[in-house]
């Protein structure tokens, strides 16, 4: 069993919790997922990861109330355990193979979208500790729905805000401030773009004719996470990948983005349905009443 030590309420149906993990913390590098598992029956989900501490043997996880699993991960309270807290998996972020002086000589620009923050936390994180310094557009809907504001600034002095209603910072989505700072005179030599499967879309549209690199990470797709569901297929150049297997990061120029956009809308009904019979259970309702009929699907 994984025990939760903290819980923290992020935003309106987002929470962040650390779990006692020592194996998983000394091995985690940026980039990469956990899959987690409530009960003996409950299905295996996978959740990128936030932070870890090799030190405390604690893995941070970021969950959003979206269906029927991530309802009943929120509804878990500090001193609770999860059944399987299984990982790292997947690869890591391709950056932690270069050295730092080549770091250190490319200017690299972070680009978070709502819940996305959440995996571009540890690979700032990272470069920070290691003396690399990189901006970052930090996107959200509004104010309130920014997350991680105050730990991304302990580790990159350049953070740029954009908020769809202009509530806090550029008004318009990260891709207007991108547009933006480049007019405004920055250079960059890769972006790594974590957000919602259109806003990686749309940055890797936005990055392409200034032939910057771009990475984009395609956790969403994931269902099981082990490589057997199928589930996670996507084209990449012309090649199927296996997100949890081959990624989760890819080259954002070659990914097919109307495919992938297609498949993760091939699992929203079934996720409604168990989301219905989630909500029968009057414990796990309570738990995270309210914050479900605001949370982005
Ligand atoms: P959101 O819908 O609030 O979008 C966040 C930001 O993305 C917006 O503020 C905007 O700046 C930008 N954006 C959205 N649509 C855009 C477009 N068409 N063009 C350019 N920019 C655009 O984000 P949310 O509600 O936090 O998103 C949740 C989604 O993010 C879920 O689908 C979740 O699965 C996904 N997610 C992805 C990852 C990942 O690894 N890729 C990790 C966590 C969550
Ligand atoms: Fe099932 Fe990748 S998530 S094969």
């Amino acid at each position: 069993m994984y025990k939760i030590v903290k819980k923290e309420r992020l935003a309106s149906g987002i929470y962040l919790m650390d779990i006692e993990a020592p194996r998983v913390a000394r091995a985690a590098l940026p980039g990469q997922f956990v899959i987690v598992r409530i009960h003996e029956k409950g299905e295996r989900i996978p959740l990128t990861i936030c932070d870890y501490s090799a030190e405390q043997g604690i893995v941070t996880i970021v969950t959003q109330v979206v269906g029927a699993s991530s309802k009943m991960i929120c509804a878990k309270n500090e001193g609770d355990s999860l059944l399987d807290f299984v990982g790292p998996l997947g690869q890591p972020s391709e950056f932690v193979n270069e050295t730092s002086e080549k770091l250190r000589e490319k200017k690299i620009l972070f680009i978070a979208g709502g819940l996305g923050t959440a995996p571009v936390y540890p690979q700032v994180k990272w470069l920070y500790e290691k003396g690399i310094s990189v901006d970052v557009i930090i996107g959200a809907k509004n104010k309130d729905l920014l997350i991680l504001q105050n730990e991304m600034k302990a580790v990159s002095k350049n953070i740029y805000i954009a908020t769809d209603d202009g509530s806090l910072g550029f008004k318009g989505l990260v891709t207007g401030l991108f547009d933006k700072l480049v007019k405004e005179g920055k250079t960059y030599d890769e972006v790594i773009a974590v957000g919602p499967m259109i806003m990686m879309k749309f940055v890797a549209a936005a990055t392409k004719p200034y032939g910057i690199k771009t990475t984009v990470s395609l956790n969403t797709l994931m269902v099981d996470g082990t490589g057997m569901c199928g589930a996670c297929r996507v084209s990449v150049g012309g090649k199927i990948r296996f997100t949890c297997v081959d990624g989760p990061e890819f080259d954002g120029h070659q990914v097919d983005f109307d495919e992938a956009l297609r498949r993760q809308s091939m699992y929203r009904e079934i996720e409604k349905e168990a989301d219905c019979k989630c909500l029968v259970d009057k414990n796990i309702h309570n738990a995270t009443s309210g914050d479900e009929k605001n949370a982005a699907i």
